[in-house]
């Protein structure tokens, strides 16, 4: 009996349970700060429509993977792909995905909480009302004296970190199966609140022009790599959590259209999420930023400048905290696993050591960004972009790649055929397809782009 088998997961009862973990994953700090700017920068409508195209083509086939070799090997990435390895007479060198995977989701995670910490600290700025009427300026500077304060970042990232581990701690059944259900309705109630504050204080018009017309002229090549990146990493692909999940699941789940459920949940609210900001943001003449530009000036100053944006903005930080955490316990769930299955490994020592390496590197991309300056060695960025351009470019998309390999091309098709027996025969054949096919040529073309022009 295989390891896998003999640290038997006890899954949830439920295949909601399933469907909203997945869903927590995949709703992020990605829906929240990229989708819509990349939306409105990169062409509007076009621009969304090829971002679906690529969720449904690319990325929801290469999730369902990660689910099957879940579900068949019922452990960590680890076990899982030893497992499914075994079963199909293949070289156990595949495992080395799973690893590889687990370094991934640590490597994202080490910028994910000092973002999440941000949001934390912010949420509790709003409260106080520090931007009341503020002007973007003094917003500016707000921002940028948090960076220049690495003591003050590690306490609200160190605060984000320990709710996160604490979930995990309560292990699959109580804490995740608790997280879940808690916040995906929570994260849909705020995010309705705010899209009707934004409606009745914001420009809507611009808002919608800026995210939905249609501009040819911004629709580039470049345009297509971006929307396929970000249907990869917003689905949360490529950190062995669609594994951990899958594995969790209560037997024989309609794996492919669960998956599907949660591609069209997690776009929904990467919509919504663009209409809750932008109106608000042109409502006060900013020009639309991403990333912290955008979370950290722009939106505290748009909610400081309404009425009630006090309160209106706190909700709107703490649905960033909410999302995020969904995210963190997804990349953090698979590694701890992983530990315990490999090293045997209690699950209490698993998550203080991950937790404390995570707590370690993104100290150190805390204190890179203050001193932003003297790492030219690093090609002239601090680790927070290191961090990211690494796993964006490179990690998630090799990931993804071995995965569609060895699951399409390798593994044995009688054993997809089994943990896909509740999908039709045509679905089946299409999305093996897809996944020795398409999603190959399509993630070796991001990673050749990415090498011919970086960034
Ligand atoms: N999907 C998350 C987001 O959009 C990020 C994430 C990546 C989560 C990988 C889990 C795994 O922010």
């Amino acid at each position: 009996m295989s390891i896998a088998r003999a640290g038997a997961v006890q899954g949830w009862n439920s295949r909601t349970t399933f469907v909203l973990a997945l869903s927590a994953s995949a709703v992020g700090l990605g829906n929240l700060w990229r989708f819509s700017y990349l939306a409105g920068e990169y062409g509007g409508a076009p621009f969304v429509v090829t971002y679906i195209v690529c969720l449904f083509l690319v990325a929801v086939p290469l999730m369902v993977a990660e689910v099957v070799v879940g579900s068949h090997g019922r452990g960590g990435p680890v076990a899982a792909l030893r497992w499914a390895s075994d079963r199909s007479l293949l070289s156990r060198g595949w495992t080395a995905i799973g690893w590889l995977a687990c370094l991934t989701g640590v490597l994202i995670l080490s910028y994910y909480v000092v973002v999440a910490g941000w949001a934390l600290a912010y949420a509790r700025y709003m409260q106080a009302g520090v931007f009341s009427a503020a002007s973007a300026a003094v917003v500016g500077e707000q921002f940028s004296a948090l960076l220049a304060e690495p003591l003050r970042q590690v306490y609200w990232q160190s605060l984000f970190l320990l709710l996160a581990a604490g979930f995990v701690l309560f292990g699959v059944r109580r804490g995740l199966g608790l997280l879940v259900w808690l916040a995906v309705p929570v994260l849909i109630t705020m995010l309705a609140v705010l899209v009707k504050f934004s409606f009745d204080n914001g420009d809507m018009v611009a808002a919608r022009e800026f995210l939905f017309s249609v501009k040819w002229i911004d629709f580039s090549p470049r345009a297509v790599l971006v929307a396929l990146g970000h249907a990869l990493f917003t689905l949360g692909v490529g950190v062995g959590a669609g594994i951990s999940y899958g594995a969790y699941a209560p037997g024989r789940i309609p794996i492919g259209r669960s998956v599907m459920a949660v591609a069209v949940f997690d776009t929904m609210i990467a919509l919504l999420a663009g209409l809750a900001i932008f109106p608000l943001v042109f409502a006060n003449n900013m020009a639309p930023a991403m990333g912290p530009g955008l979370l950290f000036v722009s939106v505290p100053y748009a909610f400081g400048n309404v009425a009630q944006g006090e309160l209106f903005g706190a909700v709107f930080f703490l649905l960033v905290v909410v999302a995020a955490l969904g995210s963190a316990v997804a990349m953090l769930e698979p590694v701890v696993r992983t530990l315990m299955q490999q090293l045997r490994w209690r699950r209490v020592t698993a998550v203080l050591l991950v937790t404390g390496l995570v707590w370690l590197l993104s100290l150190g991309v805390v204190l890179s960004l203050r001193t932003a300056e003297s790492t030219a060695w690093l090609a002239n960025s601090n680790l927070f972009s290191f961090f990211d351009a690494v796993t964006a470019q490179f990690l998630l998309p090799l990931v993804a790649l071995s995965t569609a390999v060895f699951v399409g091309w390798r593994l044995r098709p009688e054993i997809l055929r089994v943990e896909l027996y509740r999908e039709s025969a045509l679905f089946f054949s299409l999305w093996r397809a897809l996944l020795r096919y398409i999603a190959p040529a399509a993630i070796m073309l991001i990673m050749l782009a990415n090498l011919v022009t970086p960034g």
